[in-house]
């Protein structure tokens, strides 16, 4: 029992290494992050907020604050220099128009399953605080 034990953890480790850089070396930036079988349903998500200076401030102080976002997608956006998987460049104006706010509200509700991107909504913010976020990062775009 105890060496079965063991042994799970040894392969769950292994995995874990080797699915980690399979998704850093093989996933493109512009491939969707949520699962295909429920892509076209989670694109049609919409935020229930109208997009205001107000909410566009508040996502702001998410972002430098309690969702430390800052920490890893850096003051400008581009992101900071990590090792495996780096954050993505918000000021990119194609990601920009190619994903929809609720591919990215799930990606805050979820993570980004074998990078560095944490699950955040849910742990550290509320989901008014994504949404808020989420008009935030939108102001990289289009440079
Ligand atoms: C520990 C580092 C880290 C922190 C903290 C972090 N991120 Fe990320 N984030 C990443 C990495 C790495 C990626 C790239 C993941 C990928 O390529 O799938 C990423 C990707 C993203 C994406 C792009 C997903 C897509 O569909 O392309 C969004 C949006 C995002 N992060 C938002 C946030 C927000 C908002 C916060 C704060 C509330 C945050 N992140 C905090 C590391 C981080």
């Amino acid at each position: 029992m105890f060496f079965l034990k063991i042994r799970s953890i040894g392969c769950a480790i292994l995995l874990s290494i080797c699915g980690q850089s399979a998704w850093a070396f093989h996933k493109d930036v512009y491939e969707p992050r949520v699962p295909n079988e429920i892509l076209a349903q989670e694109q049609q998500v919409k935020s229930p907020h109208p997009v205001t200076p107000e909410r566009i401030e508040a996502g702001r102080r998410v972002y430098f604050g309690v969702g430390f976002c800052v920490t890893c997608h850096s003051k400008d956006g581009t992101g900071v220099n990590l090792p495996g998987h780096p954050p993505r460049d918000f000021t990119d104006a194609k990601w920009q128009k190619l994903r929809t706010d609720g591919e990215l509200m799930w990606v805050l509700k979820n993570g980004s399953p074998g990078t560095g991107m944490p699950i955040r909504v849910g742990t550290d913010i509320t989901e008014e605080d994504g949404w808020n976020v989420i008009q935030f990062i939108r102001t990289f775009g289009g440079k």
